[in-house]
């Protein structure tokens, strides 16, 4: 079946029913993309398909054959110029262990480009069923509130 991922159309032989995280990390070498619970649940996994976040643990990748997949991989330019989203998780020194901040930050872009001016209740509706067992909720708030003023809604 044919993927799209991060800008490249790709043959991929998996069996259908191969999650589409371990597509991305065991054949694409995509690392950036954690798994967590792998049942859906925590949002570790979060990737973007289609413009829309997806929890790819639970994703068979079957399911999104034809697709147009991004991972964290895709949010820095070609240059290396970080997406804001990213840039603005930096600058609030989000991060403790890390494992589930690509998923916070892919579910955030979905978020994002389809929210222009969110309110703080907005963003915790958004973000909420992404969890952080480093409890970075306060600072994963700012950072997504200082990414929509740079975005106003854009890709
Ligand atoms: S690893 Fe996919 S939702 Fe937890
Ligand atoms: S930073 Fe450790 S789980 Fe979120």
């Amino acid at each position: 079946m044919e993927l799209t991922v991060n800008g490249e159309t790709l043959e991929i032989a998996a069996d259908p029913s191969t999650p589409l995280l371990w597509v991305i990390r065991n054949e694409l070498n995509l690392t950036g993309t954690k798994f967590g619970c792998g049942g859906g649940y925590c949002g570790s996994c979060t990737v973007q398909v289609d413009g829309e976040a997806r929890r790819s643990c639970i994703t068979p990748v079957s399911d999104v054959a034809g697709a147009t997949v991004r991972t964290i991989e895709d949010l820095a330019d070609a240059e290396g110029v970080l997406h804001p989203i990213q840039q603005a998780f930096i600058d609030n020194q989000v991060p403790q262990c890390a494992w589930c901040m690509s998923g916070q930050m892919m579910t955030a872009l979905s978020f994002l480009e389809n929210a222009a001016a969110p309110t703080d209740d907005d963003i915790v509706t958004a973000m909420g069923e992404n969890y952080c067992r480093c409890g970075c909720y306060v600072r994963i708030k700012a950072a997504v509130r200082d990414a929509a003023a740079v975005m106003g809604g854009a890709a």
